[in-house]
C-alpha cells in the first residue's frame, strides 16, 4: 500500500493561505492555452482573460491571423506569448515562467496533428462554481466517473479503454487507444488549468480560474465549430450538458472536502494517474515555494504583499441558463 499515490489533503482545497502559496509556486510559473487563433478573428478587438488575479488582454493587430499579441493588462506591457504552428495561442501571466518548449517539450508533436485555423470560435460562457480549482482538475484528469455521470458522452465514447498519458505539464486522454482518431476525440489537459476536447465535429476548451476564495472557482469556455444553427447548437447542446454533469459533481464533492468528510485516501494508480500526476506536481512546487519563502523570511523581513489584482466577476452568467 505505501506504493500507492496519496491525493492532496481536504485542507488544501479549503485553505486561502495554501491558495496564495499556489499562485505563486503553480499559476505565476506557468503556460495557459487561450484559445485557437480564430478566436481572435476580429482585428483591433480586445479579449480578456484573468487568470490567479492577472489580467491579460489579447489584440489581432492586422488582417494576418497570426498576428495576435498577448499584454498584461495592468501594465500594458506584452506578455510571454506562443502562437503554435497548427494556430493555438498559449501565454504566460508572469515574467517566472520557463520559456515555451522549456514548459512544454513533448506538446507539439501531439497538436501539430490538427489544423485549429478552421474552426470559427461560435460562443464564450462564464460562471462561478462554489469549489476549488483543483476539485474540476480531479474529476477531469480521471473517467471512472464517466460511466455514471455522463450517460451520453460514455456512449459515444466508451470509457472501457480510456487511457491517459502524462507528459510535461499536459496530458493526453484517449477514449480508446485502438481507434483513435486525432480529429475526433483529442482531450488535452494543460497543467494547471486549462483543456482542449476536440470531438464531435467542434472543439471547446476551459479555463478553471481560481478566485481568491479557495472555494469558489470561475469556469470559461470556449466553443468553436465549422457549422452555425442547428448543428452547432446541437454540439453545444451535447458538450453542456457533460459540463453541467461534472460541475454539479464539483459542488457536491467541495461540500464534503469543506465539511471534513474526506480528508486523505490513495489514487488508483492505473485509472487515476493523470490525477496522480497532477497533483503530485503541485504539491512538489508548493512545497518547493515554502521551503524558499521560509529561506527568505529567515533571512529578511519580507515587505511585500501578493496581490492587488481582484476577480473579474462581470460577464457571469447562469451555469444552467446557458
Ligand atoms: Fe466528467
Amino acid at each position: 500500500m505505501a506504493s500507492l499515490p496519496r491525493t492532496l489533503p481536504a485542507s488544501w482545497y479549503c485553505s486561502s493561505p495554501l491558495y496564495q502559496l499556489e499562485r505563486r509556486a503553480v499559476f505565476m510559473k506557468a503556460w495557459y492555452l487561450l484559445g485557437p487563433v480564430t478566436r481572435f478573428h476580429v482585428v483591433g478587438e480586445k479579449v480578456d482573460y484573468e487568470i490567479a488575479q492577472v489580467k491579460l488582454t489579447v489584440i489581432r493587430n492586422s488582417e494576418k491571423a497570426r498576428d495576435v499579441k498577448v499584454y498584461d493588462t495592468s501594465t500594458g506591457l506584452e506578455q510571454k506569448s506562443y502562437l503554435s504552428i497548427t494556430g493555438l495561442l498559449f501565454a504566460t501571466i508572469s515574467d517566472e515562467a520557463p520559456e515555451f518548449h522549456e514548459y512544454f517539450p513533448d506538446l507539439e508533436v501531439v497538436i501539430d496533428n490538427v489544423d485549429f485555423t478552421k474552426l470559427p470560435y461560435r460562443h464564450g460562457i462564464k460562471y462561478e462554481g462554489r469549489f476549488n480549482w483543483k476539485t474540476m482538475v480531479d474529476g477531469y484528469q480521471e473517467c471512472l466517473h464517466c460511466q455514471y455521470t455522463h450517460p451520453s458522452f460514455a456512449t459515444l465514447y466508451p470509457t472501457t479503454f480510456y487511457t491517459v498519458y502524462n507528459h510535461k505539464n499536459f496530458s493526453q486522454h484517449v477514449a480508446d487507444p485502438n481507434n483513435y482518431k486525432v480529429d475526433d476525440g483529442l482531450f488535452l489537459y494543460f497543467f494547471p488549468n486549462c483543456t482542449l476536447s476536440v470531438y464531435g465535429g467542434g472543439l471547446h476548451s476551459f479555463r478553471v480560474c481560481p478566485s481568491e476564495d479557495p472555494g469558489v472557482t470561475r469556469m470559461e469556455f470556449d466553443y468553436y465549430h465549422s457549422q452555425s444553427g442547428e448543428k452547432f447548437n446541437e454540439y453545444l447542446k451535447f458538450t453542456r450538458q457533460v459540463s453541467m454533469e461534472d460541475y454539479e459533481l464539483c459542488e457536491i464533492a467541495q461540500q464534503n472536502l469543506e465539511k471534513g468528510i474526506y480528508a486523505e485516501g490513495i489514487l488508483n494508480p492505473v485509472k487515476e494517474s493523470g490525477v496522480a500526476f497532477y497533483q503530485q506536481r503541485v504539491l512538489e512546487l508548493v512545497c518547493e515555494q515554502h521551503a524558499k519563502d521560509t529561506e527568505r523570511r529567515e533571512h529578511k523581513p519580507s515587505t511585500t504583499s501578493e496581490s492587488d489584482n481582484h476577480v473579474v466577476t462581470s460577464a457571469l452568467v447562469d451555469p444552467a441558463s446557458s
